[in-house]
Parts: C-alpha cells; sequence; structure tokens
C-alpha cells in the first residue's frame, strides 16, 4: 500500500492501527513516511473515527485512491470511509458470524469473545463495482463481495448476498494469526 495521498486523518487511523510501537528513524538518510501521535496531533489536521459501536477492533485496511476512500476490516464489520471526513460520510456493512458457526466455534473451546466472531481480515478489489472481503467467520472462514458504487452521488456500500463462498484456501482461521494476501487475475 502507497502513502502517497493519504490524507492526515487516515494516517491517525493507521497510526491507531499500527503504529503504535513505531520509533522515529534516528538516521537523516531514511527519510520518515510516518508521523509520531504528537507530531500529528501539533498539525491540528487530525480527526478520530470511533465507529459507532466504541470499538473498531481493526485488522485490515485497504485504501482506494480512485475513489478516495479507506476500506477497513474489524469484528463483524467492513467500513468504507471518506478520506475527506473519516468521521463523517461513512458506511459500513455488517457481515457477524452465523449463530451456527459461532455455537461450533464455542464447542470447539474458542474464546467467545476473541475469536468466535467473523474478522475482517482479508479486502482486494475485485473489479470495478465490487470489493471482495474475507473473516475468519469464527474459525470456518468465507469470503463475499461488496458492491461498492461509484462518487458521491452513487453511495452503494451494499453485501452481495448469497455470494459467500471459498474462504478456507483464502482466509486463516485464528484472527490473531497474521496474514497478507494478493489476488490475481481473479
Ligand atoms: C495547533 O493548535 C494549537 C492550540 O490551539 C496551537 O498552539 C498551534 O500553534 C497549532 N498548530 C498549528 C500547526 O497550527
Ligand atoms: C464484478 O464481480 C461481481 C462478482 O463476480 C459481479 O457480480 C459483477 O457484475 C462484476 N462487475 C463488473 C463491473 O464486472
Amino acid at each position: 500500500m502507497t502513502l502517497a495521498g493519504i490524507t492526515v486523518a487516515s494516517l491517525l487511523l493507521l497510526y491507531v492501527l499500527t503504529l503504535q510501537h513505531f520509533r522515529c528513524s534516528e538516521n537523516p538518510r531514511h527519510p520518515r513516511l510516518r508521523l509520531s501521535h504528537k507530531e500529528l496531533w501539533e498539525l491540528n489536521r487530525s480527526t478520530v473515527f470511533h465507529g459507532p459501536r466504541g470499538f473498531l477492533d481493526l485488522q485490515t485496511v485497504f485504501l482506494d485512491e480512485y475513489q478516495d476512500r479507506l476500506f477497513v476490516g474489524g469484528r463483524d464489520l467492513v467500513y468504507s470511509l471518506s478520506l475527506d471526513h473519516i468521521a463523517k460520510d461513512y458506511q459500513e456493512v455488517y457481515w457477524p458470524a452465523t449463530k451456527s458457526q459461532i455455537e461450533e466455534c464455542r464447542i470447539k473451546g474458542k474464546d467467545l469473545m476473541s475469536e468466535c466472531a467473523n474478522f475482517i481480515r482479508v479486502l482486494h478489489s475485485y473489479n470495478r463495482s465490487h470489493l471482495l472481503a474475507c473473516g475468519t467467520g469464527a474459525f470456518d472462514p468465507g469470503c463475499a463481495f461488496i458492491r461498492v458504487g461509484r462518487w458521491a452521488e452513487n453511495r452503494i456500500f451494499k453485501m452481495e448476498s448469497q455470494q459467500v463462498e471459498f474462504g478456507r484456501n483464502n482466509c486463516p482461521f485464528d484472527p490473531s494469526k497474521s496474514c497478507a494476501s494478493t489476488l490475481v487475475g481473479k
């Protein structure tokens, strides 16, 4: 993911996500692409996105520079955030694990809070109208297409029903397992 074009607002979000242990490079020959939390606040241009539920549990981010959106995957949720107003004008898709997935996860001895939910771990732009999202599905991974409308007047952000498929080889079962993914062709 390139940092070019990310606004300060989304940098803050990324900071919250991943840079908590970041230390500034002391070597001046290596230009910094990251700002400290303090530096961001001192720019007075930062806003925080908390999400309507007060917690995010963020695991995955995908920047669509062409559309000026930041797609963020968390626990049972995918958000579409505007790079101009990260705390306003956002949309979400709620995609929880099913009752039976949660029950089977519990029977396997997994933790209800930290493991038996659908943690979104994979987000890719699939084609001009759809995102591909995959989540752990309470230790039963699945993938789905999310329809994404183009431009402000057509702001669709909606899960395609009946399209959950092929999760097992494409997404980790365990939400704490780190993963990286790429989409080749389809
Ligand atoms: C940010 O705001 C603080 C307090 O309001 C002010 O002292 C500071 O100069 C501002 N910084 C910038 C870069 O505008
Ligand atoms: C994108 O892929 C989805 C899922 O296969 C399909 O339903 C949709 O028609 C495709 N859109 C375009 C613009 O090709």
